[in-house]
Order: structure tokens, then C-alpha cells, then sequence
């Protein structure tokens, strides 16, 4: 059984959502943000501040090529994770992208208190709006795409699943 791959720009729901989604379909969640930071002992901050995005970058990819070994689990990926191309290739080989979209306004308004994001420091909402027009394309590479901007988690969670299942993607 292919992975279920969630991408998507920061404050789209990629964790709570693949969290919910592994729950209801019985399977492991892997959440690459998450997992880096146990590897490495630091938050994703951190690690941006002491090691460098360079590093962080490596990070996820050598991330990737464990995962993309896998099956049958849902990852939630890091915002920056298929603007690698080979990343993408690989968590492509063995998975369902699923791209969850909101608008610049509704993503800020989720992130502004979070320190987390150490690409949005600043002028936040000038970020938000500059990084979204570079990334616009990349995320375009999903199966799936579902727009979160008016909906609950649990919402979100049904979408995703009923497309799965009327594509077939879930044998
Ligand atoms: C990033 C998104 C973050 C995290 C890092 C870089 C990005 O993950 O991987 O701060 O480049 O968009 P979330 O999308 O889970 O916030």
C-alpha cells in the first residue's frame, strides 16, 4: 500500500491533519518536522539558527530516502520538502501527494504566534505572500489538492479520505 504524503505550505494543517488521517485509516504517521528534531535533539529553530538551512535541507533529504523504503504510512512533510526535485521523486515513487492550500491570510493567521517558522520571521505577512508565489508550482505536483481555508480538521480529514477512495488510491 502506497504512503499517503501530505504537502502544502507552513499553516495548512500538514500535522493536524495527518495526524487525524492516520488515526482514521489505521495507519503509522510520520511527521518529517518532527522527526528531525528528535534526530537532531534541537526544534526546527534551532537547528535553522545553529546548523543552517543548508543542514536542515539534508536533513529532510536523507529523511526522505528512509522513508520513501516504506509503505502504508501517512507523512506529513516540512513546507520546503518537495522544492528538493528528488525528493519529490522519491516520496513520489512510493506515495499519494495530497496538497492541502489556505489563502495568505488565513495561513498567517494560524502561524503568527508560533516561533517555530524561522522562514517567517519579520514582515511575517510579506513572507507568507513572497514565499507562496515561489512555491506555488511545486505543490501543484500533488494527486490531490484540498483547500483548508474554511474547513475543520476533522473536515479536511473526510475530504482527503473520500478522494483516496474514489481514485482507488488506496489499495
Ligand atoms: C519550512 C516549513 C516548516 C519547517 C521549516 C521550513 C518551509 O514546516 O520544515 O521551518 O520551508 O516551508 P511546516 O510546513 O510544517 O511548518
Amino acid at each position: 500500500m502506497k504512503n499517503i504524503v501530505l504537502i502544502g505550505f507552513m499553516g495548512t494543517g500538514k500535522t493536524a491533519v495527518g495526524r487525524r488521517l492516520a488515526r482514521r485509516l489505521k495507519r503509522e504517521f510520520i511527521d518529517t518536522d518532527a522527526e528531525i528534531e528528535k534526530l537532531m535533539g534541537k526544534t526546527v529553530a534551532q537547528i535553522f539558527a545553529r546548523d543552517g538551512v543548508v543542514r536542515f535541507r539534508s536533513e529532510e533529504a536523507l529523511l526522505v530516502k528512509k522513508l520513501a523504503r516504506r509503505e502504508g504510512m501517512v507523512i506529513a512533510t516540512g513546507g520546503g520538502m518537495v522544492l528538493d526535485s528528488e525528493n519529490l521523486l522519491l516520496l513520489k515513487e512510493n506515495g499519494i501527494l495530497v496538497a492541502l492550500t489556505a489563502s495568505p491570510e488565513i495561513i498567517y493567521n494560524r502561524v503568527r504566534s508560533n516561533m517555530n517558522r524561522p522562514l517567517l520571521r519579520g514582515d511575517m505577512k510579506e513572507k507568507i505572500r513572497e514565499l507562496l508565489r515561489e512555491r506555488a508550482d511545486a505543490y501543484k505536483a500533488a494527486e490531490i489538492t484540498v483547500d483548508t481555508d474554511n474547513s475543520s480538521i476533522a473536515e479536511i480529514v473526510e475530504q482527503v479520505t473520500r478522494c483516496l477512495l474514489e481514485r482507488n488510491y488506496m489499495i
